[in-house]
């Protein structure tokens, strides 16, 4: 894993996205794996001034993200889709029928799981992943404990991550308890990956990341067997190495 340590958010953020860009440069059809949270929108607004910008197009790029909630409808401002949509798709030239992101809201959610896994597949796999990471390190939503074989699936959220995530939400009780995700094995397919880090929440889960061992108790552990990581960690998130 390379460490790329930065002085702030907003250096971590302009870094991580002139990578990006230059891996859309080179390869138009790049397929981008994108992820949620408070993490990844720095980088998303980089990306869309760098579009306004210098014209970076989208037009042949198909994105993956990672996980959405179950049980809540693409049009509600809490889902993943339209989370999205706000931060990115919407600002940028990519087809919205070239954005794909898992349905929390399928008939049959375990089919929904095997039909999202083979998609990527049939797509040719994830190019570039970009990752955030929970405190309890998770990646995804790849909870503490899930298997390191496990491929898209569904997972019990774990109550701390409810808490995280409930600022989000106007309370606790309203978090999804549920949420369909990428498996371990999904990500670590992915040819390349970016592992954002910020903030001194995430400073204990950088250095067990780190310092600790590989472990599917802390599944961002998994990402020391993968060759090709690049971690962008802000001043306050690196305080603890
Ligand atoms: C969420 C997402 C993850 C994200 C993590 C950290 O639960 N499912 O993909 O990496 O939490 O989020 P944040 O960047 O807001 O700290």
């Amino acid at each position: 894993m390379k460490l790329i340590r930065t002085t702030s958010y907003e250096e971590l953020s302009q870094q991580a996205a002139a990578e990006i860009i230059s891996r859309i440069q080179s390869n138009h059809r790049l397929n981008l794996g994108l992820a949620t949270g408070s993490t990844p929108t720095g980088v998303y607004k980089q990306l869309i001034e760098d579009h306004k910008k210098n014209k970076t197009s989208y037009k042949e790029i198909n994105t993956f993200n990672l996980d959405e909630y179950i049980g809540i409808a693409k049009k509600d401002p809490h889902s993943y889709h339209y989370f999205m949509c706000e931060n990115l798709f919407h600002h940028i030239d990519i087809p919205l029928d070239q954005t794909h992101i898992p349905d929390g809201t399928a008939k049959d959610l375990k089919e929904e799981c095997l039909r999202y896994e083979q998609f990527i597949q049939e797509h040719g796999g994830i190019d570039l992943q970009i990752l955030g990471i929970g405190q309890n390190g998770h990646i995804g939503f790849n909870e503490p404990g899930t298997p390191f074989d496990s491929r898209t699936h569904i997972i019990m959220l774990a109550e701390s991550t409810r808490k995280a995530n409930s600022r989000f939400f106007d309370s606790l009780e309203e978090v999804p308890k549920q949420a369909i995700t990428m498996g371990i094995a999904s990500i670590m397919a992915s040819m390349e990956i970016f592992l954002l880090v910020s903030g001194t929440s995430k400073a204990e889960a950088l250095a067990r990341l780190m310092n600790g061992a590989v472990s599917e108790q802390f599944p961002a552990s998994v990402l020391k067997k993968h060759p090709n990581v690049t971690i962008f960690a802000d001043n306050e998130a690196a305080a603890l190495l």
